[in-house]
């Protein structure tokens, strides 16, 4: 399945110098992106926005004299200021105080950078970013960089800014080199990767934040003189915050109006902000998080700041997710699995938690296989001893014979006989103090000698920036992955970071310590990807606390949220969806009470919900009725028929799930031929109107099949049989399904329909 269909063109239509005033234009499809460098060498932007053809742009002033705003040596004459020009590089100390993008502490102490162009080329296709996650070409006509290189000449800082335009898109990725050019080691103390200074401060925010069990819930702000700003300071990226920020001009909405946003490809500390200045002009950036941040510098020596991705939509917030969605979805994850449809699996951790055998487990396959599943996943509490969630973690070679007779390999091969993958969980991260590498390596994890460990759900954080741990923890996985017919696993993670020292770096260099180790996890990742490209990786951090581009790049999919309730998981993925495509959140159907809201929702609405997203299953299903077991066949053999326009297609969210009692969305493939549209209801209500769903993105001249499946609640009945599905079908034109739209009208809570449209001829 190929889910993009690349624009070659020639790098130099993509990226175009207007000489004569040194104005470099970045085209998008619908946007332009323009710096320029002035005679002084100082990169200023321009213009981020609507699509604007090259041409001179000097008339309009940059800078003015101000009050209390510097200047440099002889300018004052001109008026020129760093406190108020629109810089693409700004550092700090040299009259700018607004947030610097670069900041450094040189050997005398001083802060002071002052960064001039000095060199700047446009190539064909974009770079690697060494050790680091990032957007990719799989052709150098796919996409156009500009590179720039900017000089501090008193401490022979060099900095090389890399602009990439992907052909045809609205997506923007930038990052930056440093490398030490001067004769004394220097640290750096801020590497934000991208920073945007725009003429106006009417802009509301847009965050997504939450908690765990309520990830990436939409909130949006106005801006206010000062700094707007999300972050974590927990080692990874989080549930609190997501690293992601959006700018809505006014009026701007789902489908209509500017948005502008960025997304840090960086699974640790972050930072995203807004700044509005004295004059009213704001300042976006993100970065890693500065907070306890510092690199050293030693001659020669080198830094690469995380990739940043910028996104310009003038569709709205629908406009900039599909632009996202359909860059990550091709040019961010990788390998067999980037276009292969999602198995449907069944995972035994709500079924069982931490107690199961092979018998139980083999059991559970059989029973996924009869409903349609094609991967059976073995969760928490395989290995070493692990009763609960108190001991075990790191003694992966201590396969818990008790449990597994006959170990992980009579296991997988039981359930490659059923036909169904294998699939395995694991917490590489992690060691509990209770386990035996703890006791043989007890300094291995993060903590400052002298202070007491802080422990997290009981376990401490491995320091994976050093080489050794690493090399450990990668034998015994992998001999692991070697010792059985493994297909699949479960990386997660489930505590933040504390005590981040690191017995390997000296006093002066700790502040590497959390970013090397957020390296060392990448390390680890990458020869997951290398040495088992056919290991299909999901992600996982107590849910999805580190769901972000980062980690997209190393697994094709993540678990969204440890909250599996239907409803909950509306909002959930309304926020997720608005960066990250619905191919990348893992959606399963959980048992009812619901484990952790304990709202009972009908499995026709629980399985709807979760055809948003990789469909699968989290219960018991040996506890399942017959009848209930049917159903499940039928969503099955349904999922397979929608899975291809979800996992490809393009986003239309209809109806926000916040502040309304319906939650409404739609795919559409890119060849307009085929579109799923879900309704859930969330609350009922006495007298309603009924709802008009006005359909997207359908080519208006062809006719389409509507295929209906609408929950209903029976008067009488129970559990399965208090809610009963009714299909029917009918034509119509795509324009009419646009203008005039369907009617969800199903009575009752939590009920759900879905439309399946595909082309007629
Ligand atoms: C947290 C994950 O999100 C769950 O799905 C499960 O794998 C548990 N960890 C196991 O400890």
């Amino acid at each position: 399945m190929a889910s993009f269909l690349p624009i070659m063109s020639p790098p130099m239509s993509a990226i175009t110098c207007h000489e004569p005033t040194s104005t470099y234009f970045l085209q998008g499809a619908g946007s332009s992106y323009v710096l320029r460098v002035l005679p002084t060498g100082h990169l200023v932007h321009l213009h981020w926005g609507a699509r604007l053809e090259p041409c001179a742009i000097d008339w309009f002033p940059l800078w003015g004299d101000r009050a209390f705003s510097p200047n440099p040596p002889g300018m004052r004459e001109v008026g020129f200021t760093l406190d108020t020009l629109p810089q693409e590089a700004p550092a700090y100390g040299n009259g700018d105080y607004r947030a610097a993008l670069v900041g450094a502490r040189h050997a005398d102490g001083s802060h002071v950078l002052d960064l001039r162009v000095v060199k700047r080329e446009i190539r064909a296709g974009k770079p690697a970013l060494e050790g680091l996650p990032a957007t990719y070409v799989e052709d150098p006509a796919e996409a156009t960089t500009l590179a720039i290189t900017l000089l501090d000449k008193v401490a022979g800082l060099e900095i090389e800014l890399l602009y990439t335009v992907f052909h045809g898109t609205d997506a923007i990725a930038r990052s930056w080199r440093a490398v030490n050019r001067g004769g004394a080691a220097l640290q750096l103390s801020r590497a934000l990767s991208a920073s945007v200074d725009l003429p106006r401060a009417d802009w509301t925010m847009l965050q997504l934040s939450g908690a765990w069990a309520r990830e990436r819930q939409v909130v949006e702000r106005p801006l206010a003189p000062g700094v707007s700003a999300v972050e974590s300071r927990r080692g990874t990226s989080s549930h609190q915050h997501n690293p992601f920020i959006a700018l809505c001009a006014p009026g701007a909405g789902e489908e209509h109006g500017e948005v502008l946003a960025m997304n840090l490809v960086y699974s640790g500390n972050f930072l995203a902000q807004a700044e509005v200045d004295q004059f009213g002009s704001t300042r976006l950036q993100i970065g890693i998080n500065p907070l306890e941040f510092a690199w050293e510098l030693a001659p020669g020596g080198s830094f690469q700041a995380p990739e940043a991705v910028l996104v310009r939509s003038g569709e709205g917030l629908g406009g900039m997710s599909r632009t996202f969605h359909r860059l990550y979805r091709s040019r961010l994850v990788r390998g067999p699995f980037r276009d292969a449809p999602r198995p449907v699996l069944i995972n035994n951790w709500e079924a069982t938690y931490f107690k199961f055998d092979t018998d139980k487990l083999l059991a559970l396959a059989k029973a996924g296989k009869e409903v349609g599943c094609d991967l059976c996943v073995l969760d928490d509490g395989w290995f070493g001893k692990r009763e609960d969630d108190r001991s075990g973690l790191g003694d992966w070679t201590r396969v818990n014979q008790a449990k597994l007779p006959g170990g992980l390999k009579r296991l997988a091969e039981g359930v490659n006989a059923l036909g169904m993958r294998f699939g395995l969980w694991f917490e590489p991260e992690m060691v509990s103090p209770d386990s035996d590498l703890y006791r043989e390596h007890p300094d291995w994890c993060f903590h400052v000698p002298g202070r007491p460990r802080t422990e997290g759900r009981s376990q401490l954080v491995l320091d994976l920036g050093r080489a050794e741990v690493r090399e450990r923890i990668w034998a015994d996985m992998s001999s692991v992955l070697r010792s059985a017919p493994i297909g699949f696993v479960k990386w997660d993670m489930n505590r933040h970071l504390t005590e981040v020292w690191s017995p390997a770096l000296p006093p002066a260099r700790q502040g590497e310590a959390a970013h090397r180790f957020t390296l060392g996890v990448y390390d680890l990742l990458e020869r997951m990807h290398r040495e088992f490209p056919d290991v299909l990786v999901e992600g996982c951090s107590g849910g999805g606390g580190r769901f972000d581009p980062g980690m997209l790049f190393y697994h094709p999919y993540i678990w969204t949220s440890d909250n599996s309730d239907a409803i909950e998981r509306l909002r959930i993925q309304h926020g997720t969806s608005m960066a990250y495509p619905l191919s990348s959140m893992d959606a399963n159907i959980s048992a009812v009470p619901n484990h952790q809201v304990h709202r009972r929702t009908p499995l026709a609405t629980r399985a709807i919900v979760a055809f948003t997203g990789a469909f699968g299953y989290q219960l018991d299903l040996l506890t399942m009725t017959g009848d209930e077991r049917a159903a499940m066949r039928r969503q099955t053999e349904r999922w397979r028929q929608v899975r291809r326009v979800v996992q490809e297609g393009d986003l239309h969210r209809l109806v926000d799930p916040r502040g309304n009692r319906w939650a409404a969305w739609m795919s559409v493939t890119p060849e307009r031929d085929e579109a799923l549209v879900t309704c859930v209801r969330i609350l009922t209500e006495a007298n309603a109107g009924r709802l008009a769903l006005r359909l997207r993105g359908l080519d208006p001249a062809r006719t389409y099949r509507v295929r209906v499946t609408t929950t209903k609640e029976l008067p009488s009945g129970s559990g399965a049989t208090r809610h009963q599905e009714v299909e029917s079908a009918f034509d119509a034109s795509g324009a009419a399904l646009m203008a005039v739209g369907l009617r969800a009208d199903s009575p009752g809570d939590f009920v759900a329909s879905t439309w399946h449209l595909t082309t007629l001829g």
